[in-house]
């Protein structure tokens, strides 16, 4: 009962320790070189930190598998270098709760340049700032110093999780530059590219969570699963809002993802209702009017409504991945698991 009644939006449960993560962050990425100090830090500075998605689900999964809840000390902002070590299990898991968000930046640093995109979080894109060069730079840094964070938590398997990431990201980014045609109206393929680009951060950063806590090897398995199903679920929920949502919402240009080439997953489900929307995907839909009419295909089809059916049954997986962990050893842990179950239901409610 207590649980329930304590049932509040899933970011305020470790909302604190957010707060704590983010102020950590903002300490870590100074450096002695003014240009590159600013171009780090812009993603990092207060209000457009964006939704803070990924240390929030670090942090989740931390209480979900702990025997109680952090002592109050775990609330202060750790001043430690990120190169030093640290032995107290919850610091390591804030660490790799920072560790993913530094990755995750540095993607969308890289991510913006490759897109030659002008906002983001409603903000003028870093390279449209300080230009390409600066921008890749940035983005590098922010890996090296996640880089020289992780090797301090000294436990290799970790490393190799969060390198594999890495090369999730890059494969991610080449899969979709390079589809061959077909490719392009493979599912399949899709999928497979956006386990790379999305859920794979996610997936292992849970399953990090779970190592850094000593799990077994089933448990860990859980963890990695609720990460991937709960990222392609909000990947698909992202295509979706791409196609339907206003840009003043999204904080970035709508339906950019024809704009730029992309069909997304509507855009594969349509298609396989009406054949005359493959010859738009198969040319990026790069002819005069090619987003406006395969727009109007879509709206046409199922391919909207199979698309949400599609992220709903990734969110419910991830959903039953929480309820099916062993039994919670605190009812701390037992509110964490109903908040990591509630972000499964907001991921498909979402709006940006
Ligand atoms: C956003 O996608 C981009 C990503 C999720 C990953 C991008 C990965 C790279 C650029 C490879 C380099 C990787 C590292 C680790 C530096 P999007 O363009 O579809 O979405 P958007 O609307 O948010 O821009
Ligand atoms: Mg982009
Ligand atoms: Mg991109």
């Amino acid at each position: 009962d207590e649980v329930r009644n304590r049932r509040v939006d899933p970011f305020n449960v470790v909302q604190q320790e957010v707060e704590v993560v983010s102020e950590r962050l903002r300490l870590s990425v100074t450096t002695g070189i003014p240009a590159l100090k600013t171009a780090a830090e812009y993603f990092f500075r207060r209000g457009i930190e964006g939704k803070r998605l990924r240390p929030t689900l670090a942090l989740l999964m931390a209480s979900a598998l702990s025997p109680a809840a952090p002592s109050p000390q775990y609330l202060q902002v750790d001043t430690r270098p990120p190169n030093e070590h640290t032995p107290e299990l919850r610091r390591r898991q804030q660490r790799l709760a920072e560790i993913t968000e530094l990755i995750h930046v540095a993607s969308l640093l890289h991510d913006d340049v490759i897109d030659d995109a002008q906002t983001r979080r409603g903000v003028v894109s870093l390279n449209t700032n300080v230009g390409n060069k600066v921008a890749i730079l940035a983005g590098d840094f922010l890996l090296a110093r996640a880089s020289v964070s992780l090797a301090a938590l000294k436990n290799t398997t970790i490393v190799e999780l969060m390198s594999q990431v890495l090369e999730h990201l890059v494969s991610g980014e080449i899969m979709q530059m390079t589809a061959t045609t077909e490719q392009l109206l493979d599912l399949e393929h899709y999928l497979a590219k956006t386990y790379c680009k999305t859920a794979s951060l996610m997936a292992n950063s849970a399953r990090s969570i779970a190592v850094l806590a000593d799990s077994s090897d089933e448990v860990c398995d859980m963890a990695w699963s609720y990460g991937r199903h709960l990222g392609i679920a909000f990947q698909v929920v992202d295509d979706l809002l791409d196609l339907t949502g206003s840009s003043s919402v999204l904080g970035k240009p709508a339906l950019n993802d024809m704009r730029s080439g992309l069909a997304t997953a509507p855009v594969l489900f349509a298609a396989e209702e009406q054949p005359a929307l493959r010859p738009l995907i198969l040319r990026r839909f790069k002819h005069e009017g090619d987003v406006a009419l395969a727009m109007s295909m879509v709206e046409a089809t199922q391919g909207l409504r199979r698309a949400e059916e599609l992220a709903a049954s990734h969110a419910k997986a991830a959903a039953d991945m929480i309820r099916c962990l062993p039994a919670a050893q605190s009812d701390h842990a037992e509110i964490a698991r109903e908040a990591l179950i509630q972000i499964t239901h907001k991921v498909l409610t979402r709006k940006k």
